[in-house]
C-alpha cells in the first residue's frame, strides 16, 4: 500500500523526534518516498542532516527561502506529496493547524495542502488532557485530520499517561491502512479504467526509432488519480522515466501495434482515457541490421499508418468503454481541433491540450471538450489536471 506513495513528513518539536529516522527508514523500506520538513524546535532534536541522509531528499526549513520558493514554493511542497503526516504533531503545532496560524513553513504547507492530512500527536499528559488540545483535536479531527495515538506510558518528562506518540509501526500501519481504505471506498471503487500514456518509439533499425518528446508524465498522472479514486487500473505506457503508479497495473511497450495489442488484452474496462502520443506512422519495413552509411546516397524510408488506438477503443461496439477519452494535442485552434477530433475519433470527451511549448513539462492548459460544451481550465500541474480529470470521471460514472 505505500509503495510509490509521496508522503510529506513535517517534523515539530517534541522528544519523539528522536523516532523520526526510524520512521523514515521504515517508510522506505516499503517503497514509499519521504520529503521532511523540519520546523525550527524539531531542529532541537534531529538534525537537518540525519533527515536528508535518510530521506535521500533535502530537508525543507526555511519558509523565506529565496532558492526553495523558486525552485519549490511552500504551495508545490505541500501539493505533490499524496499524505502529509505531522509527526510528532507537538500541542502547539495543533493549536496552529486548529486556528489556521501559517507563521513558519510547516504551517504554512499545512494551510496550504489540499491533501489528506495524518497527525502522530505528542506531548506531555497534562498538555493532551487540557481543555484546550483536546478543543484543537475535535476541531481537526471534525475537519478530516486523521489522528494515530497517542499512546500511554512512561513519559520523557517522568510522568506517566497518555501522551506518548504513537509507536513508528503503528504510523506505518494508519498509513498503510488509510491508503487501502480510500481506494476500497473510493468513488471509482468497482469500475475498470485503461490509460495509455507516454510515446511510442517505432523502430527504423536495431539502433535506430522515430519517437515524440512525450514524457509520460500526463498519462501517468491520470493512472494514478484514477486509482485513489479506487479505480481498478492498467496502464499501458511507452517508453518513460516516470515511476510506476501506486496500485496500478503497468504493461510497458514500445510501438503503437504493441500498445493497441496491450489496450485490446486488458478489456473489457468501463474507462479508457488515451494520453499516449502515439507515433502516427512507423517504418514500413524496420531494417533488421544496422542501415549503414554508403556512398549509393541517403537510404529511403517509407513509411506506413499506424493503428488508431483510441479511434479503435471508441468504436468497439459492445465492448466499447462506457467512456472513452481522448486528447489532443494542438498548437492551434485548440477548442475547434479538439471537438473536431472527439467526432472523428467517436470519443465521449477529448482533452485538448496546446502543445505550442512542448511536451515533456510539469504542467498543463486544457479545454475539456465533451458533447455539450467545452470548458477551459487554467494552467496546473499535470498531476492537479489528472485529480480534476478523474473527479470528473468519478461525478459521470455515479450520474450516467
Ligand atoms: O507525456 P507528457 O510529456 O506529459 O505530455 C502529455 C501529452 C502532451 C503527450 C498529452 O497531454 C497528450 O496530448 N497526449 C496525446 C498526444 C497525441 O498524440 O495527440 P493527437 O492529437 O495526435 O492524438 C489524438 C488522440 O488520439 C490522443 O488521445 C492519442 O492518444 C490518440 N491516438 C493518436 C494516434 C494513434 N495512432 N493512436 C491513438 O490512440
Amino acid at each position: 500500500m505505500l509503495e510509490n506513495r509521496r508522503i510529506l513528513l513535517i517534523v515539530s518539536g517534541g522528544i519523539a523526534a528522536v523516532k523520526v529516522p526510524d520512521l523514515i527508514r521504515r517508510l522506505r523500506e516499503r517503497g514509499a518516498s519521504v520529503r521532511c520538513v523540519l520546523t525550527e524546535s524539531g531542529a532541537q532534536f534531529v538534525t537537518p542532516m540525519s533527515l536528508a541522509a535518510l530521506s535521500g531528499d533535502k530537508v525543507f526549513q526555511d519558509l523565506f527561502s529565496l532558492t526553495d520558493e523558486s525552485e519549490m514554493g511552500h504551495i508545490n511542497l505541500s501539493r505533490e506529496a499524496d499524505i502529509v503526516v505531522v509527526a510528532p504533531a507537538t500541542a502547539n503545532i495543533m493549536a496552529k493547524m486548529a486556528y489556521g496560524l501559517a507563521d513558519d513553513l510547516a504551517t504554512t504547507a499545512l494551510l496550504a495542502t489540499d491533501k489528506p492530512v495524518m497527525i502522530a500527536p505528542s506531548m506531555n499528559v497534562m498538555m493532551w488532557e487540557h481543555a484546550a488540545t483536546q478543543a484543537n483535536l475535535t476541531t481537526l479531527q471534525d475537519r478530516g485530520v486523521h489522528i494515530v495515538g497517542p499512546g500511554a506510558g512512561d513519559m520523557a518528562c517522568g510522568e506517566v499517561g497518555d501522551g506518548r506518540m504513537a509507536e513508528v509501526m503503528d504510523i506505518v500501519d494508519a498509513l498503510g491502512e488509510f491508503f487501502k481504505s480510500r481506494i476500497e471506498h473510493g468513488p471509482l471503487s468497482g469500475h475498470s479504467a485503461l490509460v495509455t500514456s507516454g510515446p511510442t518509439h517505432e523502430p527504423i533499425d536495431p539502433v535506430r526509432y522515430i519517437a515524440n518528446r512525450s514524457s509520460g508524465k500526463q498519462g501517468h498522472a491520470i493512472a494514478a488519480a484514477l486509482a485513489d479514486l479506487g479505480a481498478a487500473v492498467t496502464l499501458v505506457s511507452g517508453p518513460t522515466q516516470e515511476i510506476d503508479p501506486p496500485g496500478v497495473k503497468v504493461i510497458a511497450v514500445e510501438t503503437a501495434d504493441q500498445m493497441l495489442a496491450a489496450c485490446t488484452a486488458a478489456k473489457p474496462v468501463n474507462i479508457a482515457v488515451c494520453a499516449a502520443a502515439v507515433a502516427d506512422w512507423r517504418v514500413a519495413e524496420s531494417a533488421n541490421s544496422k542501415i549503414k552509411k554508403s556512398d549509393d546516397g541517403l537510404p529511403q524510408l517509407s513509411l506506413a499508418e499506424n493503428p488508431d488506438i483510441l479511434a479503435t477503443l471508441a468504436h468497439a461496439g459492445k465492448d466499447r468503454p462506457r467512456l472513452v477519452i481522448g486528447f489532443a494535442a494542438e498548437t492551434e485552434n485548440v477548442i475547434d481541433n479538439g471537438s473536431a477530433k472527439r467526432s472523428a475519433k467517436n470519443c465521449d470527451w477529448v482533452v485538448a491540450n496546446d502543445v505550442s511549448a512542448g511536451f515533456g513539462g510539469d504542467e498543463n492548459t486544457v479545454s475539456l471538450i465533451t458533447q455539450e460544451a467545452a470548458e477551459s481550465w487554467p494552467t496546473l500541474s499535470k498531476q492537479a489536471v489528472a485529480e480534476r480529470l478523474a473527479a470528473r470521471i468519478a461525478d459521470h460514472m455515479k450520474n450516467s
